[in-house]
């Protein structure tokens, strides 16, 4: 008989409204996997585009999904049971990851559930000094920042452009945020702190206690100042935002400077980057259980720190995702599943 579990699902695409939180079958495991009995998971921005059926891409992009479907990629949780193949966890053992991201990208990766089935390769040992609420914060946004600004950590071929993304070396560098409030913005201040940048955030008021506490030397409130105003010859920056007007990051990056998009679509500077020897990169974050095992030890001794900005049930998914709606996110927002 099949074994059931609480998850929450996808008949359809649509508005926060379409996210039901019902009975579903429990996932089966496949050789080298793990079955993690979820203690928390959290929102990313790709869970809000597949829940609308990523409407913002041209139609023939659109996935062509199989209902039903269980969103999320970020979950933290203890190990309920290993497939075959699997030596380095056992039952127990509490894990965090990024679970089949970007494989699954377009079908949901099934982390807003009770169990969840994970690569082990993508799995590791989460921070014991930090709950699972933290944990699940941390996995798709520190890893972000990792293989943008430490380590790509992989081969696969770059979506966004012909050549493999570089991170470069930060210490001594100046460095600037956009961004910087978000799930991505605010660990990537703290990495690039740790790495003995000289790190400017760019946010919203709110978010500047927060900021400056979590290592930013200079904040930009860019509702009232336009950065170009009061800040230049910067060393790297890295937009955590995208959207419109890109370009004018290039005035503020010295000669020879990095240029780094979380969201690269839409940049139109490329011949003024080339005139000025500025390098634009980007790269599609990956999964990627050694990164997160790296991450867990910063994480553990308190050099970074996962920022919750509202905690809600799993069977609150819906609220969760409204709240995500809203914008001007502090740090993540997480579902509590035990
Ligand atoms: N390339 C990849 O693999 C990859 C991986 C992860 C995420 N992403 C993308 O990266 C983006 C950020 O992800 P996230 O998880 O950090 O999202 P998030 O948690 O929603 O954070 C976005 C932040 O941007 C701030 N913001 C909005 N408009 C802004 C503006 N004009 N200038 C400066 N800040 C602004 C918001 O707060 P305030 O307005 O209050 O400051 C918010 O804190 C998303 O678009 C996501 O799709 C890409």
């Amino acid at each position: 008989m099949t074994e059931m579990m609480k998850a929450v699902r996808l008949h359809e695409f649509g508005g926060p409204s379409v996210l039901r939180y019902e009975n579903a079958p429990r996932p089966a495991l496949a050789s080298g996997e793990v079955l993690v009995r979820v203690h928390a998971a959290s929102l990313n921005p790709p869970d809000l585009y597949l829940r609308d059926g990523y409407r913002a891409l041209p139609p023939e992009w659109r996935p062509n999904a199989t209902f039903p479907l269980i969103l999320g990629t970020d979950v933290s949780g203890v190990v309920a049971a290993t497939g075959e193949q699997v030596t380095q966890f056992s039952v127990g053992d509490e894990v965090y990851a990024m679970v089949r991201f970007p494989d699954d990208l377009m079908k949901g990766s099934g982390a807003y559930a009770e169990y969840v089935s994970v690569p082990a390769s993508e799995l590791a040992k989460k921070p014991p000094k930090i709950d699972h609420l933290q944990a699940s914060g941390a996995p798709m946004s520190a890893l972000t920042v990792w293989q943008f600004l430490v380590e790509l950590g992989h081969d696969a071929p770059n979506p966004f452009q012909s050549f493999p993304h570089a991170p470069i070396p930060l210490e001594g560098k100046r460095v600037l945020i956009n961004g910087a409030g978000g799930g991505v913005g605010h660990l990537a201040v703290q990495v690039a702190k740790w790495k003995r940048a000289s790190v400017t955030a760019v946010a919203s008021g709110k978010h500047e206690v927060l900021l400056r506490e979590l290592g930013a030397c200079q904040f930009i409130n860019y509702t009232k100042t336009s950065i170009e105003e009061v800040a230049q010859d910067f060393d790297l920056v890295m937009d955590a935002v995208g959207g419109a007007n890109m370009e004018r990051f290039l005035s503020v990056i010295k000669p020879a400077g990095v240029l780094l998009f979380v969201n690269p679509l839409g940049f139109s500077g490329q011949e003024e980057a080339a005139r000025r020897g500025i390098t634009v990169s980007s790269t599609q974050v990956r999964s990627n259980g050694a990164q997160l095992g790296e991450i867990g030890r910063l994480l553990d001794d308190g050099t970074i720190r996962v920022v919750i900005d509202s905690m809600f049930s799993l069977a609150e998914a819906s609220a969760a995702h409204q709240r995500a709606s809203q914008g001007s996110i502090q740090g993540k927002i997480v579902l509590k599943a035990v």
